[in-house]
């Protein structure tokens, strides 16, 4: 069976977690996104950054994925929202990397306010199959949304 993979960026480490945890429970391949350059300053000083970037659709370069794509049909993208919608390293990697004809799982961990975020990817993607969307609230760095929640998504994977 052909495996599955799981992309993600994640500057807090709540949508690394989930993306280790779906790891463990799907056996699927895990690939970080990151920045070449790395956020510097304080919490607050990225959210400021990031308002900007997501602003004027900035997208930082990113450094080249470890793995290729080609050997996926399905792919799970993780990220965490950014002013509503997905981080700018993920619109990167969606500008970046040909995903037409996968069949895209995606999850976006946030505050409270996911936004647009779901709907953007969706746009994004539009060569691809965008299914299976999940929702995933935190406060700081407590997840929100029930574990049994999260557990039923992932068994469907
Ligand atoms: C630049 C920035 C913008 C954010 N914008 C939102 C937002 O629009 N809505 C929301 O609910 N949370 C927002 N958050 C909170 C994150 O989405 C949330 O903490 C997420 O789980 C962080 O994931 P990470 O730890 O993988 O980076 C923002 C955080 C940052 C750093």
């Amino acid at each position: 069976m052909e495996k599955k993979l799981i992309v993600y960026y994640s500057y807090t480490k709540n949508t690394k977690k989930i993306a280790e945890q779906i790891q463990k429970a799907t056996d699927a391949d895990i690939c970080e996104i990151e920045t070449v350059k790395p956020y510097a300053g304080d919490y607050n000083s990225v959210v400021d950054q990031g308002k900007q970037e997501v602003d004027r659709g900035f997208k930082p370069e990113i450094k080249p994925l470890r793995v290729n794509l080609e050997d996926y049909n399905t792919i799970i993208i993780g990220t965490p929202v950014w002013w509503y919608t997905y981080a700018p390293a993920v619109a990167t990697f969606l500008s970046e990397y040909d995903l037409s004809g996968k069949t895209i799982i995606p999850f976006a961990t946030n505050g409270g306010w996911l936004g647009h975020t779901l709907k953007d990817i969706e746009k994004a993607c539009k060569s691809a199959i965008v299914t299976n969307a999940i929702d995933i609230k935190f406060n700081t760095d407590k997840m929100v949304t029930p574990e049994i929640t999260l557990n039923k998504w992932i068994s469907c994977l």
